[in-house]
């Protein structure tokens, strides 16, 4: 067995970008007969916190455990591994992963036995480390998002030492072909294009605890796509933290719209992706998703502000004029396209004219959707030197007014869909009414709906009969 130091996280080392090339390796995990025994027995409970970029690598550890023969439980209590995947990008979401790990600390007590493993965005951040080996004793092991192939060893390290086990690298990070994964849906599915974000806008600490922007070889995305397709599954979505700069680090041009294509090539019934970012947003894609029927009609493009200044000082690389040209192209050639945005609140000096540049904007673009933030200072990043000025008291309000704005054209939006045809991918039956199914419709939409016949997976037209802000009802028709 090898013998595992601690080692610790560092933002300033998270930070740098230097032009050395990106390795692919196709054999980096690696299971020896020992350890693909180690789990027979043993239940794992593992709880996700964050962006579906953290989702997706759960699925991820989920592949790993299950070679390593540990079956999942979904109450805690009986857990012999608990996991805990989190997420750092803001001061709350952190507070909570924190909560939670202290109100756990009974099951050690109750059974000394139970291992505890963080991993994630978070503790790619010193701070949390720091926090961890002072505070958090029953944390027994921390592994970061560069080394998930690790897991096995690091969970072997500590069951043969009882030594606290901490491995964190703070690289620029590779890309790691030959991982396993368990899907935990089976007819969506997550399909990484890239790594990393090099955007590095000033409040968000995304480029540090994900590294620098990998983009996976189009040929691998292409194979996990078609191999999806013949497992049965009816939807991808494409994930990259902005996933219009696809390629830019293979030396491609406008490599995502010609991702795009090819995907849609494999004649999968439902394309989506996410996150798009305005910047790289090039105008090809309008076309592309016109012209491919199975790109579904539905962008999350997040604005931030809708206030120039305010997006300067964000490094955002755009002006709302850029924002709305793009918003205007594709609706007038996709008039049935949904949007949805991110937008912060109180950033640092954010006045309230400024503000309001934010609430015209939507009115402009009447997104369908939007999820609101109130700005979170995260330590390492340019904005935390900036001083966060704005009362909380301030920054709910302009929460609030935003939120009521957006499910104003929510609820608008949604009209227009009354007496219609949509066509749903059934999710399955609605948690709280048994007779009730729900799915989404291609441009997004959540919908409930009666009928008959009706199984998981399947992609059913609905007449759309009552409208809510966030949801439609209906009934399905053939
Ligand atoms: N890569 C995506 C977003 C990833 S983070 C993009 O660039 O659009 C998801 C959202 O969290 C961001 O769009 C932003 O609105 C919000 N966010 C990120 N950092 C934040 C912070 N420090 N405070 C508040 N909201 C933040
Ligand atoms: Fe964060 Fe900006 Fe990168 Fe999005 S593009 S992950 S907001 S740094
Ligand atoms: Fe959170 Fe990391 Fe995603 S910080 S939002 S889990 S990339």
């Amino acid at each position: 067995m090898e013998n595992i130091s601690i080692k610790l996280p560092s933002l300033k080392d998270a930070k740098k970008r230097t032009r050395k090339p990106i390795n692919i390796y196709r054999d980096l995990y690696e299971l020896s007969e020992s350890l693909k025994k180690l789990g027979e027995n043993k239940k794992y409970y593992l709880r996700t916190y964050g962006c579906q970029a953290n989702e997706r690598d759960s699925e991820t550890i989920v592949g790993i455990l299950d070679e390593m023969s540990f079956t999942k439980t979904d109450d805690y209590n009986e857990a012999d591994l608990l996991i805990f995947n989190t997420c750092a990008i803001r001061e709350n979401a952190v507070n909570k992963v924190f909560g939670e790990i202290g109100q756990l600390k009974r099951l050690k007590v109750k059974n000394p036995e139970v291992v505890f493993a963080v991993c994630g965005c978070m503790v790619q951040e010193e701070i949390t480390i720091e926090r961890i080996m002072n505070t958090y004793k029953q944390v027994d092991i921390v592994f970061g998002t560069h080394n998930i192939h690790r897991l096995p060893q690091l969970l072997e390290n500590f069951i043969n030492t009882k030594e606290r086990t901490i491995e964190v690298f703070s690289i620029e990070g590779d890309v790691i072909e030959n991982l396993p994964v368990k899907r935990f849906n089976k007819y969506k599915a997550w399909v990484n294009i890239m790594y990393g974000c090099d955007k590095f806008c000033t409040y968000c600490i995304v480029p540090y605890t994900r590294g620098k922007q990998r983009s996976r070889l189009m040929k691998d995305i292409l194979d996990e796509v078609k191999e999806l397709k013949e497992q049965g599954y009816k939807e991808i979505t494409l994930l990259g933290q902005n996933v219009n700069s696809y390629g830019l680090d293979l030396g491609m041009e406008d490599g995502f719209a010609t991702l795009l294509e090819e995907v849609a090539k494999i004649n999968i019934e439902r394309i989506r992706f996410a996150t798009s970012h305005p910047r790289d947003f090039s105008l090809r894609m309008v076309d592309v998703i016109k012209d491919n029927k199975n790109i579904m009609p539905y962008l999350h493009l997040p604005v931030q502000s809708g206030n120039n200044e305010i997006l300067r000082l964000m490094g955002r690389g755009y002006t709302v004029e850029r924002f709305k040209m793009i918003y205007d192209k594709l609706k007038e050639a996709i008039p049935n396209i949904a949007f949805s945005t991110d937008m912060i609140v109180g950033f640092p000096n954010e006045t309230r004219e400024q503000f309001e540049d934010t609430l015209k904007l939507v009115d402009y673009c009447k997104f369908d959707f939007a999820f609101i933030f109130i700005y979170s200072p995260r330590a390492g990043t340019p904005a935390a030197k900036f001083i966060d000025n704005i009362d909380l008291k301030e920054k709910s309000e302009r929460l609030q007014e935003l939120n009521e704005r957006v499910a104003k054209y929510g609820n608008l939006n949604n009209q227009k869909y009354l007496n219609k045809v949509v066509k749903v991918l059934v999710d399955g039956k609605s948690k709280r009414n048994d007779e009730v199914y729900s799915g989404y419709s291609e441009e997004n939409k959540l919908v409930n709906f009666t009928g008959k016949n009706i199984k998981e997976g399947d992609i059913v037209e609905v007449l759309i009969t009552e409208i809510k802000s966030w949801s439609m009802n209906g009934e399905k028709i053939n």
